[in-house]
């Protein structure tokens, strides 16, 4: 059984991928399954957190006992819904997928064959999400983000991750390697945990609950030890 120590403690997770509209009936997304952000909402919940899940698009996922669950579209819906979500809540986790870009026209009705070459389709970068919830964060609150990162060796890998931590500004970094069946559609993760005080911990190969367990447990000292309890 875990531990009941995330009890009074807020928390406000994201998941999924982000689907970026096109038309009434088309959009740009990716593979996230969404199942690293639920494994950390169950895992929060049952260590006696509130906790509201933001959900994008996932694979067919139970919502996890115990959480709230909130469903968003694209990466401006998420980022409406963490703002929203997270000025109270004393954690957040960033783990949806969230697309770099998004066709600048969204475009009212069905675009059509025309015969003819296709037009191209026009993108343009969306916000970061996570570098405006650092921005914008309260006093106290814990910001953590994930990053995918590919790379031949280790060092690369987490070379790149360091490099985000910095950029992002959050607290704590979940850096999985991809690339070779790691990380996306599949039931395992590994990876490391890179802190802004700047230690690097491994977290072993195992199942994407034992990840959600490791995020947790490295969360919880970074909390302010005088709230809520
Ligand atoms: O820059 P990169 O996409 O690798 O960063 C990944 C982290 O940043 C994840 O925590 C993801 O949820 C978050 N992110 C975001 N808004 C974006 C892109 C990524 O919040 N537009």
């Amino acid at each position: 059984a875990l531990p009941r120590d995330l009890v009074g403690r807020k928390v406000v997770v994201s998941a999924g991928g982000t689907r970026e509209p096109l038309d009434p009936v088309r959009f740009l997304g990716n593979r996230s399954s969404g199942k690293q952000g639920y494994a950390l909402a169950r895992v929060a919940a049952q260590r006696g957190a509130e906790v509201t899940l933001v959900a994008g698009n996932t694979a067919d996922l139970a919502d996890p006992a115990g959480a709230r669950v909130l469903r968003v579209g694209s990466a401006r819906e998420l980022r409406d819904a963490m703002h929203a979500e997270s000025a109270g809540a004393d954690v957040v986790v960033m783990a949806a997928a969230v697309a770099d870009f998004r066709p600048v026209a969204l475009s009212d009705s069905k675009i059509k064959k025309s015969g003819q070459e296709p037009a191209p389709i026009k993108l343009t970068t969306n916000p970061d999400i996570l570098v405006e919830l650092v921005r914008a964060r309260p006093a106290g609150q814990v910001v953590v983000g994930f990053a995918a990162e590919t790379g031949d060796a280790t060092g690369d890998v987490l070379h790149h991750g360091r490099a985000k931590l910095g950029r992002k500004g959050c607290d704590l970094l979940v850096v999985n390697a991809v690339g070779d069946g790691k990380a996306f559609e599949v039931e395992d993760n590994a990876g490391w945990l890179l802190a802004a005080d700047g230690s690097e911990t491994p977290i072993p190969h195992g199942s994407k609950t034992q990840l959600a367990v490791a995020v947790w447990n490295a969360i919880l000292p970074l909390l302010d030890s005088c709230a809520r309890l």
